[in-house]
């Protein structure tokens, strides 16, 4: 298979897993951007229960599961031991396959215990049907908290909010999550399309270093504001697009990299 995305470690699993994967939030692009994206070595899906596009993400895979990472989630308002078994199960039928690669917590629900949830999805990978286990939008106290309810399975990732906009977690999270061996998913890393496109009323202060610095690599917009989030350890960048060309152009973000110098432009022009 013609490959251009690079690979990051997942957690501590020893498994590697492509720094740009494929968001399925909001998609309605079909087949071909997804298998396209695969043919490039963006091989991670993410998708999850609520986002009712398990279905087309299992259409997709269809003949070429084993080259596939799923990602998926169980909704915020299913973390009662047996809905999770519940959705599950309806994931795995919806999306066509055995097993789900990595299971995510959506989202933090303060209503339900942690460790009653935490029981479930270890459940879930000794019955072989999780591989690994994630959250998402989860603060370091609610991952530290997570991981302690969950004593025999490393909590592998967590999917937060990341682009060059959007950088909170550069407090915390970020150090906290390198230092453990956690991987940052970084959902809604174009900050839904705003960093990919140029704007002729928008002139502020970011957008015109990072239009800079695409003139200066000979890359888009989305392909310089992608590969930021990757210049940081343990980062990994899922974009969603309902375009094969778009995909193919996110694709591309990997496989070289930003300088130091132009990381610090950017970061410092988007503080
Ligand atoms: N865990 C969570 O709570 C959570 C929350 C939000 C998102 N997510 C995940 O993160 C994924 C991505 O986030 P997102 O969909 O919110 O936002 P995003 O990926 O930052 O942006 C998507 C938007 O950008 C456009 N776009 C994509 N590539 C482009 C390119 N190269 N040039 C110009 N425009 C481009 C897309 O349009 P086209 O489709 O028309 O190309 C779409 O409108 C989601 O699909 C989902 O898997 C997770």
């Amino acid at each position: 298979m013609e490959s251009t995305v690079q690979q990051k470690p997942l957690g501590n699993t020893g498994i590697m897993l492509s720094e740009i994967g494929l968001g399925v939030w909001k998609y309605s692009g079909g087949v071909e951007p997804l298998r396209r994206g695969v043919e490039l070595g963006a091989f991670l899906i993410d998708t999850a229960e609520v986002y009712r596009t398990e279905d087309v993400v299992g259409q997709a895979i269809k003949g070429i599961r084993d080259h596939v990472f799923i990602a998926t989630k169980v909704s915020g308002s299913h973390l009662r031991h047996d809905d999770v078994l519940r959705a599950a199960e309806a994931s795995l039928h919806e999306l066509g396959t055995d097993a789900i690669d990595l299971y995510q917590v959506h989202w933090p629900n303060s209503s339900v215990p942690i460790a009653e949830t935490m029981k479930a999805m270890a459940a879930l990978v000794d019955r072989k049907q999780v591989k690994y286990i994630g959250v998402s939008n989860f603060s370091t106290q609610q991952l530290r908290r997570a991981q302690a309810a969950l004593p025999n399975h490393p909590i592998v990732s967590n999917q937060v909010l990341y682009n060059l906009n959007a950088r909170e977690i550069e407090d915390e999270l970020l150090p906290y999550c390198q230092q453990h061996d956690v991987t940052i998913i970084a959902y809604t890393p174009l900050d839904d399309g705003r960093l990919a496109v140029k704007s002729r009323w928008r002139r502020q202060q970011g957008m015109t270093v990072l239009e800079d610095i695409a003139t200066q690599t000979h890359k888009t917009l989305a392909q310089v504001a992608l590969n930021w989030c990757l210049s940081r350890p343990n980062v990994i960048a899922i974009p969603k697009s309902d375009s094969v060309a778009r995909t193919e152009e996110n694709c591309r973000a990997s496989g070289w990299r930003l300088t130091q110098e132009q990381v610090a432009r950017l970061d410092e022009a988007f503080a």
